[in-house]
């Protein structure tokens, strides 16, 4: 199969889908791969160290599109990417459709085949090309809500550790999954109070024996979230139904039970948010205030660290991205991770919880 690596062209997104390595792996199963010019720049990696293992390095992103039958990248195509695509091929990447309609109608009109990182599950509901960067903004969301939460950029001006003698600051997060349970070891390490809340009975019991009495575990019922903002320092949202819209956890009126300067990093804005308030923002501007609270909503966190987001994405999607090119789609969906996957196919959703999401028809793949 012919393989196009475009450069990501998200605002403060450094990230690249494959590495040298992979390109070799690729290479080495009969691939043909070609990698837009200057495509890993933003993690260090030259165009000769792709064309060492075996990349046909294209000067354009036109030409990438045009070349490929399956375009690898990271992040969801922007309005000037979506021109490119052509019926019938193929789109590998994290695309988090639930929260973008336009988007999504596009993919249907183009008549691709729209694979999303973040939708390939396995049986038991593992969600694998997710898991690094859910591990990486899991981390990052209590570095940047720390960050945020000192006087000169707003916040309440409170240590999150303390110091002896003075009360340690107060970490919320609202859904113990990859991202809660990462956001909850870093925020535990710098000597955080920290709270992790969930819906789901068993998370719960897995958390309270990994944490110990270092972190408290509770059901995330509407009182105890709302009893629990009204004291935090930093809340992080960290909830998720798979592929579907975000459940709205904190509501705008919620806010004014909160006090000033408090920090809320919505990770789940990538899928909408789950804080009604919530709106994506970049990198370079992250934060912005409602009420006194910040915000802090940026949709691709791990694109800022792209030495470790960059191997730790290729090193899980490789594997599926070999499968997808070896077999080809119609192989492809016979593997049910693969097929959960899918979310857009010859014109036609075929995520159940994205078309619920969208209240639109969906064609599952069998
Ligand atoms: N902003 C970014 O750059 C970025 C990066 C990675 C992941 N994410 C997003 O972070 C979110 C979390 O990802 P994850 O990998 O941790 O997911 P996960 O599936 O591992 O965990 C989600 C948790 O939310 C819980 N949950 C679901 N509904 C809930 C509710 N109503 N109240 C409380 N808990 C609830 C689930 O039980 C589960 O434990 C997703 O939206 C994901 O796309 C964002």
């Amino acid at each position: 199969m012919k393989i196009g690596v475009p450069k990501e062209i998200k605002r403060q997104e450094y990230r690249v889908a494959v590495t040298p390595d992979g390109v070799g792996e690729l290479r080495s199963h009969g691939h043909e791969v070609y990698v837009e010019q200057g495509a890993g720049s933003g993690c260090s990696i030259g165009d000769t160290l792709y064309e060492d293992c075996g990349a046909v390095i294209l000067a354009s992103h036109e030409e990438v599109f045009a070349r490929a039958d399956m375009i690898y990248k990271v992040k969801e195509p922007l309005p000037e990417e979506c021109g490119l695509l052509r019926q019938g091929q193929i789109l590998f990447s994290f695309l988090h459709l639930a929260a973008d309609p336009g988007l999504t109608e596009v993919l249907l009109e183009k008549g691709v085949s729209a694979i999303a990182f973040e939708t390939i599950q396995l049986e038991d509901g593992h969600l694998p090309l997710l898991v690094p960067m859910s591990e990486i903004a899991g981390r990052l969301s209590v570095q940047e809500g720390a960050k945020y939460l000192e006087k000169g950029f707003g916040g309440r001006g409170i240590l999150l550790g303390g110091i002896p003698g003075l009360p340690r600051g107060n970490v919320v997060i609202i859904g113990g999954g990859t991202v809660g349970m990462n956001a909850a070891t870093i925020a535990v390490g710098m000597g955080a109070r920290v709270t992790i809340m969930d819906i789901d009975k068993a998370r719960l019991q897995f958390l309270d024996n990994r944490f110990g009495p270092s972190a408290d575990t509770l059901y995330a019922t509407k009182g105890n979230i709302r009893r629990c903002i009204e004291t935090a320092d930093l809340v992080i949202g960290a909830v998720l139904i798979p592929g579907a819209t975000a459940p709205t956890i904190i509501r705008r009126q919620d806010l004014k039970s909160m006090r000033e300067g408090t920090v809320i990093v919505d990770v789940a804005v990538d899928q909408g948010g789950c804080v009604e308030t919530s709106h994506p923002t970049y990198h370079d501007d992250p934060v912005f205030l409602v009420d006194g609270i910040a915000h802090y909503c940026v949709a691709n966190m791990p694109g800022v660290v792209p030495i470790t987001s960059t191997w730790g994405l290729a090193n899980a999607t490789l594997p599926y991205a070999l499968k997808i090119a070896g077999l080809g789609m119609e192989g492809a969906m016979m593997d049910s991770s693969i097929a959960r996957g899918i979310n857009v196919h010859q014109g036609h959703i075929t995520h159940p919880a994205l078309a619920l999401s969208l209240g639109l028809p969906c064609r599952k793949i069998p």
